[in-house]
């Protein structure tokens, strides 16, 4: 069962009500735990895990509040990597996307960058390439054992995945997958689980995974997912992002 439960009073300045779940789980099964709050005060609270996965939101930069926030985005990727000996991080094909993700994740070597190249994007923003492709950077130390996979992954879009769920930029769980699967049984953790495919790859792989998810509505689609058994939502044939 899930629904929300105010956790024990522990106000900070981005939780003022002090609810934000940080001492109960949100939503908790055999395989999955997730948190409803702002990842930089959970994180304080998650002990060590086998791996870290996730997927942070972005802004465009263009505004002093959105680069902000995106400080807020740095923040709680180095706490995260102080967690897990391997981290998978999603950026954008940008130079600035990617100097932002590795200054961000100090702690651990930049080992590899894999790339998803997802059909079918369409992008307003300027320049002669489109969106399509979404780099994952692996920090770590050493050989993460034999070469099994490619280190690129192709889709479709993610607009009737995002449709599916409700939530307006999930990935598919086959890609949290392909990148999580070498690494099971470890405990997965996202700090940034939106619609909660990367806990969804872990529980599909038997492990067990940590979840963080700050809007409230989001947590509930993890949880629904979570319950129905969901495998996959992977779209075909769609067409944009
Ligand atoms: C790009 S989405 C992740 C999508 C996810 N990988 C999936 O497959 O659905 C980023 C998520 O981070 C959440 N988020 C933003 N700031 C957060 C914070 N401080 N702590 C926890 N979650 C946060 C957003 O609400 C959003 O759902």
């Amino acid at each position: 069962m899930w629904g929300w439960r105010p956790r024990t009073a522990r106000p900070s300045a981005r939780c003022p009500a002090g609810r934000c779940g940080v001492a109960e789980p949100y939503y908790a099964d055999e395989h999955v735990t997730l948190y409803h709050g702002d990842c930089r005060d959970i994180l304080a609270e998650v002990g060590s895990v086998d791996i870290v996965v996730t997927d942070p939101p972005y802004s465009t930069g263009r505004s002093e509040s959105e680069f902000a926030a995106t400080g807020n985005i740095a923040v709680a990727l180095h706490m995260a990597s102080e967690l897990a000996p391997v981290m998978a991080v999603f950026g954008t094909s940008s130079g600035r996307g990617i100097e932002f993700v590795r200054s961000s994740v100090r702690k651990l070597p930049h080992n590899r960058t894999l790339a998803w190249h997802r059909a079918y994007v369409n992008s307003p923003a300027a320049g002669p390439w489109r969106w399509d492709l979404v780099l994952i950077h692996v920090f770590g130390r050493g050989s993460f054992g034999r070469p099994e996979s490619s280190s690129l992954i192709q889709t479709d879009g993610t607009k009737s995945l995002a449709l599916e769920t409700g939530h307006r930029s999930p990935v598919p769980v086959r890609v949290m997958g392909w990148i999580y699967e070498p690494f099971a049984p470890g405990v997965l953790l996202d700090p940034f689980a939106g619609s909660g495919s990367a806990l969804i790859a872990a529980r599909n792989a038997g492990a067990r995974a940590i979840g963080i998810e700050i809007e409230e509505r989001y947590c509930e689609i993890i949880a629904r997912r979570l319950s129905q058994g969901t495998l996959d939502f992977d779209p075909i044939g769609d067409e944009a992002a």
